[in-house]
């Protein structure tokens, strides 16, 4: 497996600079568009899922790019995909909740019927960096009762401590970069 983790993390491309000066961007469009590598970064989130979690009711996408992985992960385990959006972008009764972001702040929002309390959600993002994103995003699971099984990613910027915010949430990360 350690030769599959070797394919998917080809296919992360490191962007200097990018989108303010001193900030190296980490790219996952060579992953999307390399069939062959996207089906083994799906491949082991599904292993992964099976092994440490057998009992998911849905899996929860964080927009925007929660959404290209959170659906072919959950089609793979034969469970549901839900949404959670920027604010302003659902339909009918929602909660939101905002967020800090390093400029300024954002919202997120989940439809109010989008899971039922005592379900199990698995959190879905490509990346954790501050972890204010991925943190706003449980919190709106749980103000539906919901139960966040894990906040998945398939990047975790470690300098940035994200995962500290997420407390007691268990997190996974399936690449590592200082
Ligand atoms: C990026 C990334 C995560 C978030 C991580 O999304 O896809 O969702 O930032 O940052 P954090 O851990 O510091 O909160 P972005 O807000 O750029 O939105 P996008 O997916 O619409 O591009
Ligand atoms: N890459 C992609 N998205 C991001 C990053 C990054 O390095 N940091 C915050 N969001």
């Amino acid at each position: 497996s350690e030769e599959r983790l070797r394919r998917v993390r080809d296919r992360v491309r490191p962007f200097p600079d990018f989108p303010v000066p001193g900030v190296l961007f980490r790219d996952i469009s060579p992953l999307l568009k390399d069939p062959a590598a996207f089906r083994t970064l799906i491949d082991l989130l599904e292993d992964h899922l099976r092994v440490s979690h057998p009992k998911i009711d849905f899996i929860a996408g964080v927009d925007s790019r929660g959404f290209l992985i959170g659906p072919p992960l959950a089609q793979r385990l034969g469970i549901g995909f839900v949404l959670i959006r920027k604010k302003g972008k659902l339909p009918g009764p929602t909660e939101s909740i905002s967020y800090a972001l390093e400029y300024g702040t954002a919202e997120l929002e989940i439809q109010s019927d989008a899971v039922e309390a005592g379900q199990k959600v698995v959190i879905v993002d490509d990346l954790l960096a501050t972890g204010g994103t991925m943190y706003a995003a449980c919190e709106l699971v749980k103000r539906l009762k919901a139960e966040v099984l894990e906040c998945l990613v398939i990047i975790e910027l470690k300098l940035l401590k994200g995962s500290e915010k997420l407390k007691s949430i268990p997190f996974y990360s399936l690449l590592q970069y200082d």
